[in-house]
């Protein structure tokens, strides 16, 4: 072990470009990093075998901390174990400007973060399907049964086309076009909103049912044709794409009035396309805009609507990792 007593490791955010929901039953999926929304753990080695852990998160939560800190608990747990840490007592402290139940990955770059800062102080180099296996340990607790995508997102350091238990690839593109990011400021359940699609799936209302299927097929065959888009540069026909699949995860239920609110204002300023990212019910929508003056349109119109916090990115990944 190193003689230094403080370890510090960083993880970032991640959105969805197109497959929230589909995902969790086997279609693809295209998601972003979101470098801009960072996280950082930091851990103090103890000279005696006493654990901290203050997560900023979780201050003034009740039932949320409970849950997220059970699965903190469970990937430190692990990881003292495989990487031959029982026994040694640290603080270990996370800061983030990812906000916290928004549809960002804060909770597997919280699981990143804590894995990449423990490989450190183990002086361990771990690899990215390694930090994947480690991250949905605690994403599985937080979510039940979470696809992965997130993990793979945030562990990738890049985009990643993502398909529920294949191998996951990162996806290198330079298409012109900015995304914006804009939050609602609520907090959405991904476990609640999963599990009510889930029950519209299984809705003895063979119309429903039918509907929901549909609706997840749909999403998985626009997965395919957004790859095409952005290889091909075809921004207009990126945008369309969105807002098809806002359509059809309004839908599905997972919208609400804030976040639609969202949508239609970036629409109506000039957007290329909007839809919810993440699980929806509160969190974020992402916007397609054709170059940066668009989107400082569209950021103006929504703040205007109540976004609480905006991000612009360029629409480029290197596809590393
Ligand atoms: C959450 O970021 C994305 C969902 O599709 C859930 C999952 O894939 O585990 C809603």
């Amino acid at each position: 072990m190193s003689g230094i007593q403080g370890y510090r490791a960083l993880s970032h955010g991640k959105v969805i470009l197109i497959g929230e929901h589909s995902a969790v039953y086997g279609e693809p999926a295209i998601v972003l990093p979101l470098h801009e929304a960072q996280l950082s753990a930091h851990l103090k080695i103890r000279n005696d075998s006493v654990r901290t852990i203050d997560c900023e998160y979780f201050h003034g939560l009740i039932d949320d901390a409970q849950d997220n800190l059970r699965n903190i608990q469970v990937l430190i747990n692990r990881l003292s174990r495989d990487f031959s840490l029982d026994g040694v007592g640290f603080d270990l402290s996370i800061t983030s400007s990812i906000p916290h139940a928004r549809g960002m990955g804060s909770s597997a770059a919280v699981a990143v973060a804590i894995i990449r800062v423990f490989a450190q102080l183990a002086e361990r180099s771990i690899n990215f399907a390694q930090e994947f296996e480690y991250a949905q340990i605690a994403e599985n607790i937080a979510h039940s049964r979470a696809s992965g995508m997130d993990s793979a997102a945030v562990a990738s350091d890049s985009a990643v086309w993502f398909k529920r238990d294949e191998t996951i690839s990162t996806f290198g593109f330079e298409t012109p076009g900015i995304l914006v990011v804009a939050d609602t400021g609520i907090t959405g359940q991904t476990r609640t909103a999963v599990s009510d699609v889930r029950s519209l799936m299984q809705s003895p209302a063979m119309s429903i049912a039918h509907k929901a299927f549909e609706g997840i097929n749909r999403l998985g065959q626009l997965a395919y044709d957004c790859a095409q888009y952005l290889r091909q540069c075809e921004l207009s026909q990126l945008g369309i794409a969105m807002n098809q699949a806002h359509d059809i995860l309004s839908e599905l239920s997972v919208s609400s009035a804030e976040l639609d609110t969202l949508v239609k204002s970036a629409r109506n300023a000039g957007a290329l396309g909007a839809k919810l990212t993440g699980s929806g019910r509160g969190g974020c929508i992402i916007t397609l805009a054709e170059n940066g003056d668009k989107a400082d349109t569209i950021s103006h119109a929504l703040r205007k609507s109540g976004a609480v916090r905006l991000w612009q990115v360029p629409l480029i990944s290197k596809g590393i990792r």
